[in-house]
């Protein structure tokens, strides 16, 4: 979703849909607006891209000088006007970004208390909570602060209330915030291309950040309220960027969005509420097809590799998959009883594309797991899956990796049930782990980071890396190296870790690091026999497990990366975070190129 808001001298409803726009990318299900004129708060919804909302706003417009509004990214509650913020409840008025874990707890709480829902969505509750504690005497901030160590989860949230028309407050706790400092007004807004058109000084809010916002300035807070100090820096964004918000790299913003993003991509598939994967209604029926074709590139081939698991093990279904330059030209028999999926993150790969048609012809009904929606392959596909990661800028693929995942396993799983081999608990079970997910992987992504730069600043004295990893990690070992080698140019192969005694091994001493992934599994044991094998024969070994394996294991190592025991099903998303940021933080060191390194190119038209 995207946020706005303005404490401002002149009207703000248009400048705050001109910020809007910028933010369209970050979804565009559902807008709104509210403002305080004389006294009196008003909103204005509607349903679908934000021109619908300009309609009615040049139909009834919206006085006032301060305002906040929102495009939706839809998580809860589906895209309608109901559920479009800004939400009102006596007098406050809320948008947020992001998903509160224990809304539904808080709701119960509330409703027993007597509170009237309107919508379906989480963010609701936070808008009765700041009623209930003015109502119960608190004045606004410290309404705003109890809120805040009630609720839990990844959020950007934005408050006003009518009877204090200079102030807009905000919290941030994931999803990021941006304020603007004008000359006697303020801004604030989900990015700093956003507000471009106001002011280009802006003050990134951090996680446990609370901004009180009026006309001459902004206070920020921890959540006991507490003053901390953020310095404003100037942005270079420019209404037609994309911003790299306070990171250093795209690519470091796009690893570090995956949580959010991810709980976005999973509310287009999962249904949180129930445990349930959503109905598929698309052209392919999973239920009825004999096998899978899956073609991609690079990245987006691997994130198939792993796909390929999956539908095997719980569709039962089996899956021919090709890197597609190859796939294109092999002359595979295939049925139209057969369906296939290419997956690509700019929907325009050419050998993807090309594989398609080859399917297309030999009457294949054909799926396109894509992130732009508008691409070629995804407009020449029967069903398209889209990956909802949002504009990825660095050329090594991160958040579109973990989002393709995250689609296939929720593809994979209702594949299951519609062929009666993933029974209702084992996909409620699964799908519970799905929903976890973005937690994990936010904790995961702080907890690490210290570790990886120090274990990355030993790595990139080293000229070659040998991944491994079993089972779903052999093709995340290949992610593993290839991410290393495009961006920090340290030749790197990912293997399956039985290879390794069949050729490998030979190339083992002490100048080539062996990464190891093996998450505690039901391969855990072979996987750490191959790693006596590298041990013995002087090896370094960098070991990435979860907390089991780290204590299972007495082998000596030159570092393991201990992650939280996690279930099977959402392992290799959480093991992608360890891989990308040892890439990141290694090719930081040697001083490479990040988001655009040599001879690569984000998306290829050319085969
Ligand atoms: C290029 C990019 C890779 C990407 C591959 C496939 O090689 O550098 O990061 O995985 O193309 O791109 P696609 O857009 O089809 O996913």
């Amino acid at each position: 979703c995207g946020i706005v808001g303005i404490v401002g001298r002149g009207p703000v409803a248009s400048r705050l849909v001109d910020a809007l726009r910028r933010l369209e990318y970050r979804g565009y299900d559902s807008a709104g607006i509210a403002t305080i004129c004389e006294g009196r708060m008003d909103r204005r919804r509607a349903e679908g891209k934000l021109f619908n909302l300009e309609k009615k706003l040049d139909a009834e417009p919206l006085p006032g000088t301060i305002g906040i509004a929102h495009t939706r990214w839809a998580t809860h509650g589906v895209p309608n006007e109901t559920n479009a913020h800004p939400h009102f409840v006596a007098g406050v008025a809320v948008v947020h970004n992001g998903i509160i874990e224990n809304f539904s707890e808080l709701k119960d709480e509330l409703l027993a208390e007597g509170a009237v829902f309107e919508s379906q969505t989480d963010t609701e509750v936070v808008a009765h909570l700041l009623a209930k504690y003015t109502r119960q005497g608190m004045d606004h901030r410290e309404a705003m602060l109890a809120m805040l160590n009630r609720v839990s989860g990844a959020y950007a949230l934005v408050v006003m209330f009518e009877d204090d028309p200079d102030t807009i407050m905000a919290a941030r706790f994931g999803p990021p915030l941006a304020i603007g400092h004008g000359r006697g007004e303020m801004f604030l807004g989900s990015d700093a291309i956003a507000l471009s058109p106001f002011t280009n000084e802006i003050t990134y809010l951090v996680d446990g950040d609370c901004a009180i916002m009026t006309h001459k300035g902004v206070e920020i807070i921890d959540y006991e309220g507490k003053p901390l100090k953020r310095q404003s820096q100037i942005s270079q964004a420019t209404a037609f960027m994309v911003d790299k918000g306070n990171h250093r790299h795209f690519m470091e913003k796009e690893i570090y969005e995956q949580p959010e993003i991810i709980s976005h991509a999973l509310g287009n598939y999962i249904d949180f509420a129930a445990h349930t994967v959503k109905k598929n209604d698309t052209a392919i029926d999973f239920g009825k097809v004999s096998g899978l074709a899956i073609a991609a590139c690079g990245t987006a081939y691997l994130s198939g590799l792993i796909g390929k698991y999956w539908f095997e093990r719980y569709a039962r279904l089996p899956v021919e998959i090709d890197v597609a330059s190859e796939f294109r030209y092999r002359e595979l028999p295939l049925s139209p009883s057969q369906a296939a999926l290419f997956i690509s993150q700019s929907g325009e790969t050419a050998d993807t594309l090309a594989s398609l048609r080859y399917c297309k012809d030999l009457g294949l009904k054909i799926g396109a797991v894509v992130n732009v929606r508008e691409s070629t392959i995804a407009r020449e596909a029967d069903a398209i899956f889209p990956i909802l990661a949002g504009p990825e800028i660095g050329v090594a693929s991160t958040k579109a990796f973990t989002c393709q995942l995250a689609v296939l396993a929720a593809l994979a799983i209702g594949a299951g049930r519609a062929r009666g081999t993933v029974n209702a608990d084992d996909e409620k079970a699964m799908v519970k782990h799905l929903a976890e997910m973005p937690r994990i992987m936010s904790r995961v992504l702080n907890d690490i980071q210290p570790e990886i730069e120090g274990l990355s600043r030993e790595l990139s004295r080293f000229k070659d890396v040998l991944y491994l990893g079993r089972g779903t990690s052999f093709p995340l070992a290949m992610e593993g190296a290839l991410k290393l080698k495009e961006i920090s140019y340290i030749h790197a192969e990912g293997y399956a870790a039985g290879e390794l005694k069949h050729g490998p091994i030979a190339l083992i001493d002490e100048n080539m690091p062996v990464i190891v992934i093996a998450p505690h599994d039901r391969f855990f044991e072979k996987t750490v026999s191959n790693m006596q094998e590298v041990a013995a024969r002087g090896g370094r070994i960098i070991f990435i497990t979860d907390e089991k394996g780290a204590a299972a294991s007495k082998l000596p190592t030159m570092a393991t990366i201990a992650l939280p025991n996690v279930d099977e099903i959402i392992a290799p998303m959480i093991f992608s975070l360890p891989i990308q940021l040892l890439a990141y933080h290694t090719a930081v060191f040697m001083g490479t190129d990040v988001d655009q390194p040599r001879n690569l190119a984000k998306s290829v038209t050319v085969e």
